[in-house]
């Protein structure tokens, strides 16, 4: 039995799970940071109550509260449900049981809800999709994209994901996406492919093992940055080569 989702759907990680899935310092947490397909996730609330800089883009922001609440009672049941019938493409270890799951996600989600009026007023949360967002050029120092790319990869053509991942790192210093696999946990057949385009393009990728694993094998998390003129980096005093300060 494999996982079918009909649509990407609107569906919230935690903040500790962000830090965890991206391998966040705290150092980072003080960076200007894009969450891209941050959807109801609840880290941009949490970072931002934590004083840190967070913007969030993501086409689910089109919709006010109530609508976006309504999504998201409507597709919990049925994730619920293929979790329960996909158990072992999960490890449950930090999150132990399927009801557990189900209630840390919404207590996430919940955070959302609750930070989203305010945040829409403040533009912390902004309507917007890859491949195009609307940010001037290096607006950001990181941007982070978790559970769209890659994950989609039935969905989402390769063309797609070089071409967002391009977008993100114009308006981000540097990228880390999460996880690499898809929904069935196999590894996403777009990495190796987009990986090799990227490096031909001038970009350096770094594959990072991270502390998180939910789907079985989901343990790794691509960086990518743009490779940076070299007097740029001396008048800088940076740490190495790349983009990657
Ligand atoms: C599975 S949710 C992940 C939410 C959050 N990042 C997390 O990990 O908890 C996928 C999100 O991707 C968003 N999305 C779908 N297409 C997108 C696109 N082209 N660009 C940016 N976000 C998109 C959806 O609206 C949804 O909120």
């Amino acid at each position: 039995m494999s996982f079918r989702l009909k649509d990407i759907v609107p569906w919230g990680r935690s903040f500790d799970e962000y830090v965890s899935m991206f391998d966040l310092s705290e150092t980072d947490l003080r960076k200007t940071i894009l969450g891209c397909c941050d959807g109801p996730a609840s880290f941009n609330a949490i970072l931002t109550r934590r004083g840190g800089y967070i913007v969030s883009v993501d086409p689910l922001y089109q919709f006010n509260t109530h609508e976006i609440r309504y999504l998201i009672d409507e597709i919990y049941p049925s994730i619920i449900e293929q979790t329960r019938r996909n158990q072992d493409n999960f490890v449950w270890t930090t999150i132990r049981t399927v009801n557990e799951l189900g209630k840390l996600r919404m207590a996430a989600m919940n955070e959302f809800l609750s930070d989203y009026p305010s945040g829409r007023k403040q533009r912390r949360y902004i309507s917007g999709k890859l491949p195009e967002l609307p940010f001037p050029d290096g607006r950001f120092e990181l941007a982070v994209c978790s559970h769209l790319l890659f994950l989609y990869s039935e969905r989402l053509s390769g063309d797609f994901h070089l071409e967002s991942i391009k977008e993100l790192c114009r308006v981000a210093r540097e990228v880390r996406i999460f996880p690499l696999v898809d929904l069935d946990s196999k590894p996403s057949r777009h990495v190796q492919p987009v990986t090799t385009l990227l490096k031909k393009n001038g970009y350096e990728v770094t594959f990072v093992n991270v502390p998180y694993e939910f789907q079985r094998g989901g343990t790794q998390m691509m960086r990518i940055c743009r490779k940076q003129l070299q007097p740029l980096l001396e008048q800088k005093g940076s740490r190495n080569k790349s983009g990657c300060l």
